[in-house]
Protein backbone atom coordinates (compact mmCIF):
# COMPACT_ATOMS: atom_id res chain seq x y z
CA UNK A 1 0.00 0.00 0.00
CA UNK A 2 1.26 3.43 -0.89
CA UNK A 3 0.78 6.16 1.42
CA UNK A 4 1.53 9.91 1.12
CA UNK A 5 2.14 11.51 4.63
CA UNK A 6 1.33 15.24 4.73
CA UNK A 7 3.07 18.22 6.81
CA UNK A 8 6.19 15.83 7.32
CA UNK A 9 8.58 17.40 9.92
CA UNK A 10 11.75 16.24 10.25
CA UNK A 11 10.31 14.25 13.79
CA UNK A 12 7.89 12.00 11.31
CA UNK A 13 10.68 11.38 9.42
CA UNK A 14 12.67 10.16 12.85
CA UNK A 15 10.27 8.00 14.04
CA UNK A 16 8.45 7.09 10.47
CA UNK A 17 11.70 5.75 8.95
CA UNK A 18 12.96 4.53 12.33
CA UNK A 19 13.88 0.48 12.45
CA UNK A 20 11.30 -0.56 14.46
CA UNK A 21 8.52 1.16 12.00
CA UNK A 22 10.09 -0.49 8.66
CA UNK A 23 7.00 -2.22 7.73
CA UNK A 24 7.55 -3.97 3.51
CA UNK A 25 4.06 -4.33 3.05
CA UNK A 26 3.46 0.17 3.10
CA UNK A 27 5.46 2.56 1.47
CA UNK A 28 5.27 6.25 2.67
CA UNK A 29 6.22 9.05 0.48
CA UNK A 30 6.71 12.27 2.70
CA UNK A 31 5.70 15.77 1.47
CA UNK A 32 5.79 19.10 3.52
CA UNK A 33 2.20 20.56 2.23
CA UNK A 34 -0.59 20.17 4.56
CA UNK A 35 -3.58 18.72 3.23
CA UNK A 36 -6.19 21.16 2.81
CA UNK A 37 -9.07 21.08 -0.27
CA UNK A 38 -5.75 23.12 -2.06
CA UNK A 39 -3.34 20.07 -1.88
CA UNK A 40 -5.62 16.58 -2.03
CA UNK A 41 -4.77 16.45 -4.88
CA UNK A 42 -1.45 15.60 -4.58
CA UNK A 43 -3.03 12.06 -3.17
CA UNK A 44 -3.32 10.54 -6.88
CA UNK A 45 -2.09 7.46 -7.34
CA UNK A 46 -1.66 6.56 -3.32
CA UNK A 47 -4.24 4.73 -1.57
CA UNK A 48 -3.79 6.18 1.85
CA UNK A 49 -2.97 9.25 3.18
CA UNK A 50 -1.46 9.70 6.48
CA UNK A 51 -2.53 13.77 8.56
CA UNK A 52 -2.55 15.21 11.60
CA UNK A 53 -4.57 17.70 13.74
CA UNK A 54 -4.01 20.65 11.89
CA UNK A 55 -4.92 19.40 8.98
CA UNK A 56 -8.20 20.11 6.92
CA UNK A 57 -10.55 17.17 6.63
CA UNK A 58 -13.27 18.84 5.46
CA UNK A 59 -15.72 17.25 3.13
CA UNK A 60 -14.25 19.28 0.62
CA UNK A 61 -11.13 17.38 1.57
CA UNK A 62 -12.57 13.80 1.67
CA UNK A 63 -14.47 14.59 -1.70
CA UNK A 64 -11.04 14.90 -3.57
CA UNK A 65 -9.44 12.04 -1.63
CA UNK A 66 -12.22 9.78 -2.99
CA UNK A 67 -11.56 10.91 -6.25
CA UNK A 68 -8.21 10.54 -6.24
CA UNK A 69 -8.87 7.08 -5.21
CA UNK A 70 -7.48 7.11 -1.46
CA UNK A 71 -9.39 4.69 0.50
CA UNK A 72 -7.83 5.05 3.90
CA UNK A 73 -6.95 8.12 5.62
CA UNK A 74 -4.74 7.52 8.87
CA UNK A 75 -4.65 10.14 11.69
CA UNK A 76 -1.29 10.37 13.53
CA UNK A 77 -3.25 11.65 16.36
CA UNK A 78 -6.30 10.81 19.44
CA UNK A 79 -8.43 13.96 18.03
CA UNK A 80 -10.23 13.74 14.72
CA UNK A 81 -13.00 16.73 15.30
CA UNK A 82 -11.19 17.83 12.12
CA UNK A 83 -11.99 15.20 9.93
CA UNK A 84 -15.36 14.88 8.17
CA UNK A 85 -16.40 11.68 9.38
CA UNK A 86 -20.27 11.36 7.87
CA UNK A 87 -18.42 12.41 4.21
CA UNK A 88 -15.11 9.57 4.55
CA UNK A 89 -18.23 7.15 5.24
CA UNK A 90 -20.61 8.15 2.62
CA UNK A 91 -17.63 7.61 -0.33
CA UNK A 92 -16.21 4.51 1.49
CA UNK A 93 -12.70 5.65 2.98
CA UNK A 94 -11.89 4.11 6.01
CA UNK A 95 -10.20 6.74 8.91
CA UNK A 96 -8.33 5.79 11.44
CA UNK A 97 -7.26 7.11 14.37
CA UNK A 98 -4.00 6.26 17.18
CA UNK A 99 -6.40 6.79 20.74
CA UNK A 100 -3.96 7.23 24.19
CA UNK A 101 -0.60 7.05 22.79
CA UNK A 102 0.66 8.38 25.70
CA UNK A 103 -1.59 10.24 28.00
CA UNK A 104 0.59 11.70 30.29
CA UNK A 105 2.33 13.26 27.84
CA UNK A 106 0.01 15.42 27.72
CA UNK A 107 -1.37 15.23 31.16
CA UNK A 108 2.38 16.58 32.29
CA UNK A 109 2.55 19.54 29.60
CA UNK A 110 -0.80 20.86 31.21
CA UNK A 111 0.89 20.59 34.53
CA UNK A 112 4.18 21.87 32.39
CA UNK A 113 1.55 24.79 31.66
CA UNK A 114 -0.45 25.49 35.32
CA UNK A 115 3.36 25.59 36.96
CA UNK A 116 5.03 27.19 34.42
CA UNK A 117 2.09 30.28 34.46
CA UNK A 118 1.59 30.14 37.92
CA UNK A 119 5.28 30.31 39.21
CA UNK A 120 6.26 32.54 36.45
CA UNK A 121 9.23 30.72 35.08
CA UNK A 122 8.76 32.41 31.81
CA UNK A 123 9.71 35.49 33.65
CA UNK A 124 12.03 34.35 35.85
CA UNK A 125 13.80 32.92 33.05
CA UNK A 126 14.52 35.51 31.03
CA UNK A 127 15.08 37.66 34.47
CA UNK A 128 17.77 35.74 35.79
CA UNK A 129 19.90 35.61 32.43
CA UNK A 130 19.75 39.51 32.83
CA UNK A 131 20.95 39.43 35.81
CA UNK A 132 18.08 40.71 37.60
CA UNK A 133 17.26 38.58 40.63
CA UNK A 134 14.15 41.28 41.97
CA UNK A 135 11.26 38.91 42.93
CA UNK A 136 8.66 41.51 42.27
CA UNK A 137 6.15 39.86 39.71
CA UNK A 138 6.97 36.65 40.48
CA UNK A 139 4.77 35.68 43.40
CA UNK A 140 2.70 32.79 42.42
CA UNK A 141 0.02 30.29 44.52
CA UNK A 142 0.66 27.13 45.95
CA UNK A 143 -1.28 24.05 44.41
CA UNK A 144 -0.73 22.15 47.42
CA UNK A 145 -4.53 22.18 49.26
CA UNK A 146 -6.14 23.98 46.91
CA UNK A 147 -9.17 22.33 44.34
CA UNK A 148 -8.12 20.91 41.00
CA UNK A 149 -11.50 20.71 38.51
CA UNK A 150 -10.61 17.95 36.02
CA UNK A 151 -13.05 18.20 32.66
CA UNK A 152 -13.25 14.93 31.13
CA UNK A 153 -11.78 12.05 33.10
CA UNK A 154 -10.71 9.95 29.86
CA UNK A 155 -7.30 8.92 29.81
CA UNK A 156 -5.41 11.81 29.49
CA UNK A 157 -7.58 14.04 32.46
CA UNK A 158 -7.28 10.36 34.30
CA UNK A 159 -3.36 11.02 34.29
CA UNK A 160 -3.71 14.63 34.99
CA UNK A 161 -6.26 13.70 37.97
CA UNK A 162 -2.86 11.87 39.10
CA UNK A 163 -0.73 14.43 39.39
CA UNK A 164 -2.54 16.82 40.62
CA UNK A 165 -3.38 14.17 43.59
CA UNK A 166 0.43 13.85 43.60
CA UNK A 167 0.96 17.87 44.33
CA UNK A 168 -1.51 17.53 47.06
CA UNK A 169 -4.69 18.60 45.33
CA UNK A 170 -8.27 17.99 46.45
CA UNK A 171 -9.39 16.61 43.16
CA UNK A 172 -12.74 17.14 41.55
CA UNK A 173 -13.95 16.30 38.15
CA UNK A 174 -16.99 16.76 35.57
CA UNK A 175 -17.65 13.56 33.12
CA UNK A 176 -21.04 12.16 31.77
CA UNK A 177 -18.94 8.49 32.50
CA UNK A 178 -17.36 8.67 35.61
CA UNK A 179 -13.99 6.87 35.67
CA UNK A 180 -14.05 4.26 38.39
CA UNK A 181 -10.45 3.79 38.61
CA UNK A 182 -10.42 6.89 39.88
CA UNK A 183 -11.28 6.46 43.63
CA UNK A 184 -10.00 9.51 45.00
CA UNK A 185 -11.58 12.04 42.46
CA UNK A 186 -15.29 13.57 43.95
CA UNK A 187 -17.54 13.73 40.56
CA UNK A 188 -19.51 16.68 40.58
CA UNK A 189 -21.80 18.55 38.17
CA UNK A 190 -20.37 21.21 35.89
CA UNK A 191 -21.60 23.97 37.79
CA UNK A 192 -20.44 23.02 40.85
CA UNK A 193 -16.79 22.11 39.42
CA UNK A 194 -16.75 25.52 38.07
CA UNK A 195 -17.54 27.09 41.72
CA UNK A 196 -15.26 25.38 43.92
CA UNK A 197 -12.56 24.55 41.50
CA UNK A 198 -9.08 26.62 42.11
CA UNK A 199 -7.54 25.17 38.63
CA UNK A 200 -9.55 23.96 35.72
CA UNK A 201 -7.78 21.78 33.33
CA UNK A 202 -9.86 20.46 29.92
CA UNK A 203 -9.70 17.06 28.60
CA UNK A 204 -12.72 16.11 26.90
CA UNK A 205 -12.54 16.17 23.24
CA UNK A 206 -14.17 18.85 20.98
CA UNK A 207 -18.00 17.93 20.36
CA UNK A 208 -20.86 19.24 18.88
CA UNK A 209 -22.71 19.83 22.78
CA UNK A 210 -19.35 21.18 24.20
CA UNK A 211 -18.12 23.91 21.59
CA UNK A 212 -17.39 26.98 23.82
CA UNK A 213 -18.21 25.66 27.36
CA UNK A 214 -15.95 28.14 28.46
CA UNK A 215 -17.82 31.15 27.74
CA UNK A 216 -18.36 34.62 29.56
CA UNK A 217 -21.38 32.61 31.92
CA UNK A 218 -19.46 29.70 32.54
CA UNK A 219 -16.97 32.40 33.46
CA UNK A 220 -18.67 34.66 35.46
CA UNK A 221 -19.35 30.90 37.28
CA UNK A 222 -15.47 30.19 38.09
CA UNK A 223 -13.91 31.91 41.37
CA UNK A 224 -11.99 34.65 41.48
CA UNK A 225 -8.02 34.17 41.20
CA UNK A 226 -8.52 30.53 39.22
CA UNK A 227 -6.07 29.02 37.15
CA UNK A 228 -7.45 27.34 33.33
CA UNK A 229 -5.95 25.15 31.37
CA UNK A 230 -6.75 23.87 27.99
CA UNK A 231 -4.61 21.37 26.32
CA UNK A 232 -7.56 19.65 24.59
CA UNK A 233 -9.06 21.52 21.94
CA UNK A 234 -9.45 25.31 20.85
CA UNK A 235 -13.04 25.61 20.51
CA UNK A 236 -13.63 24.59 23.76
CA UNK A 237 -13.42 27.62 24.90
CA UNK A 238 -14.62 31.15 23.68
CA UNK A 239 -11.90 33.27 22.81
CA UNK A 240 -12.98 36.43 22.92
CA UNK A 241 -15.21 35.66 26.91
CA UNK A 242 -11.54 34.46 27.61
CA UNK A 243 -10.05 37.50 26.83
CA UNK A 244 -12.49 40.01 28.63
CA UNK A 245 -12.16 37.56 31.56
CA UNK A 246 -7.91 38.10 31.97
CA UNK A 247 -9.21 41.47 31.43
CA UNK A 248 -11.51 41.81 34.18
CA UNK A 249 -8.82 40.08 36.42
CA UNK A 250 -10.75 36.95 36.77
CA UNK A 251 -8.04 34.52 36.33
CA UNK A 252 -4.97 34.22 38.25
CA UNK A 253 -2.78 32.06 34.97
CA UNK A 254 -4.19 30.78 32.05
CA UNK A 255 -1.96 27.82 30.15
CA UNK A 256 -3.15 27.61 26.48
CA UNK A 257 -2.06 24.45 24.26
CA UNK A 258 -5.04 24.64 22.18
CA UNK A 259 -6.46 27.71 20.52
CA UNK A 260 -9.13 28.56 18.11
CA UNK A 261 -7.36 29.72 14.79
CA UNK A 262 -4.45 27.52 15.25
CA UNK A 263 -4.72 25.94 12.46
CA UNK A 264 -2.12 27.91 9.91
CA UNK A 265 -0.05 29.05 12.84
CA UNK A 266 0.86 25.56 14.70
CA UNK A 267 3.87 23.85 13.56
CA UNK A 268 4.98 26.65 11.40
CA UNK A 269 7.86 29.44 12.05
CA UNK A 270 5.88 32.73 12.15
CA UNK A 271 9.02 34.65 13.61
CA UNK A 272 9.49 36.77 10.28
CA UNK A 273 5.77 37.45 9.93
CA UNK A 274 2.93 39.62 11.19
CA UNK A 275 0.93 37.52 12.81
CA UNK A 276 -2.67 37.84 11.30
CA UNK A 277 -4.96 36.93 14.10
CA UNK A 278 -5.24 39.84 16.87
CA UNK A 279 -7.02 37.66 19.21
CA UNK A 280 -3.58 35.41 18.89
CA UNK A 281 -1.27 38.46 19.72
CA UNK A 282 -3.70 39.72 22.45
CA UNK A 283 -3.33 36.60 24.32
CA UNK A 284 0.19 36.79 23.62
CA UNK A 285 0.23 40.29 25.12
CA UNK A 286 -0.86 39.21 29.00
CA UNK A 287 1.71 38.39 31.81
CA UNK A 288 -0.08 35.37 33.19
CA UNK A 289 -0.64 33.64 29.97
CA UNK A 290 1.10 30.70 28.47
CA UNK A 291 1.07 29.98 25.17
CA UNK A 292 2.70 26.81 23.64
CA UNK A 293 2.16 25.07 19.97
CA UNK A 294 -0.40 21.96 20.50
CA UNK A 295 2.94 20.17 21.76
CA UNK A 296 1.19 18.33 24.44
CA UNK A 297 2.10 15.26 22.88
CA UNK A 298 5.46 15.79 21.65
CA UNK A 299 7.71 13.13 23.65
CA UNK A 300 9.84 10.71 22.22
CA UNK A 301 7.85 8.04 24.04
CA UNK A 302 4.43 9.70 22.44
CA UNK A 303 6.24 9.59 18.66
CA UNK A 304 6.97 6.49 19.32
CA UNK A 305 3.66 5.21 20.47
CA UNK A 306 2.16 7.06 17.41
CA UNK A 307 4.21 5.53 14.66
CA UNK A 308 4.55 2.22 15.81
CA UNK A 309 0.15 2.81 16.27
CA UNK A 310 -0.12 4.38 12.68
CA UNK A 311 1.61 1.97 11.23
CA UNK A 312 -0.52 -1.13 12.79
CA UNK A 313 -3.27 0.48 11.54
CA UNK A 314 -2.04 0.60 7.72
CA UNK A 315 -1.05 -3.12 8.36
CA UNK A 316 -4.46 -4.00 9.83
CA UNK A 317 -6.15 -2.20 6.65
CA UNK A 318 -3.96 -3.85 4.29
CA UNK A 319 -4.85 -7.70 6.28
CA UNK A 320 -8.65 -6.64 6.43
CA UNK A 321 -8.26 -6.64 9.84
CA UNK A 322 -9.86 -4.28 12.74
CA UNK A 323 -7.48 -3.58 15.53
CA UNK A 324 -10.03 -1.01 17.37
CA UNK A 325 -9.09 2.29 15.57
CA UNK A 326 -11.34 2.82 12.96
CA UNK A 327 -13.56 5.78 13.58
P1 LIG B 1 -10.66 9.98 26.01
O1 LIG B 1 -11.64 9.61 24.96
O2 LIG B 1 -9.88 8.90 26.71
O3 LIG B 1 -11.42 10.81 27.17
C1 LIG B 1 -12.30 11.85 26.93
C2 LIG B 1 -13.26 11.94 28.12
O4 LIG B 1 -14.02 13.13 27.99
C3 LIG B 1 -14.25 10.77 28.19
O5 LIG B 1 -14.24 10.21 29.49
C4 LIG B 1 -15.60 11.42 27.86
O6 LIG B 1 -16.69 10.80 28.54
C5 LIG B 1 -15.36 12.84 28.36
N1 LIG B 1 -16.23 13.86 27.79
C6 LIG B 1 -16.72 13.94 26.53
N2 LIG B 1 -17.46 15.07 26.39
C7 LIG B 1 -17.44 15.70 27.60
C8 LIG B 1 -17.99 16.90 28.09
N3 LIG B 1 -18.74 17.70 27.33
N4 LIG B 1 -17.74 17.24 29.38
C9 LIG B 1 -16.99 16.45 30.17
N5 LIG B 1 -16.43 15.30 29.76
C10 LIG B 1 -16.65 14.93 28.49
O7 LIG B 1 -9.70 11.07 25.35
P2 LIG B 1 -8.21 11.43 25.77
O8 LIG B 1 -7.24 10.51 25.13
O9 LIG B 1 -8.16 11.62 27.24
O10 LIG B 1 -8.03 12.85 25.02
C11 LIG B 1 -8.81 13.97 25.37
C12 LIG B 1 -8.58 15.07 24.36
O11 LIG B 1 -7.25 15.57 24.47
C13 LIG B 1 -8.67 14.64 22.87
O12 LIG B 1 -10.00 14.60 22.44
C14 LIG B 1 -7.89 15.73 22.20
O13 LIG B 1 -8.78 16.79 21.87
C15 LIG B 1 -6.90 16.21 23.26
N6 LIG B 1 -5.52 15.87 22.92
C16 LIG B 1 -4.59 16.89 22.90
C17 LIG B 1 -3.26 16.65 22.59
C18 LIG B 1 -2.25 17.75 22.59
O14 LIG B 1 -1.15 17.57 22.01
N7 LIG B 1 -2.50 18.88 23.19
C19 LIG B 1 -2.81 15.30 22.25
C20 LIG B 1 -3.84 14.28 22.38
C21 LIG B 1 -5.14 14.58 22.68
Amino acid sequence: MKILFFGTKSYDREFFEGPDEKCPDVEITFIEPNLSPETARLAEGFEGVCAFVNMDLSARTVDILHKCGVKLILMRCAGYNNVDLEAAKACGITVMHVPGYSPEAVAEHAMALVLTADRHMHKAYIKCRENNFNLSGLMGINLHGRTAGIVGTGKIGAAMARICRGFGMRVIAYDMYPNKELDFVEYVDFERLLAEADLISLHCPLTKDNYHMINEKTIAKMKDGVMLVNTSRGALIKTEDLIQGIRDGKFFAVGLDVYEEENGTVYEDMSDRILEHSTMARLLSFPNVMVTSHQGFFTKEALLAISRTTMDNALAFVQGRKNGNEL
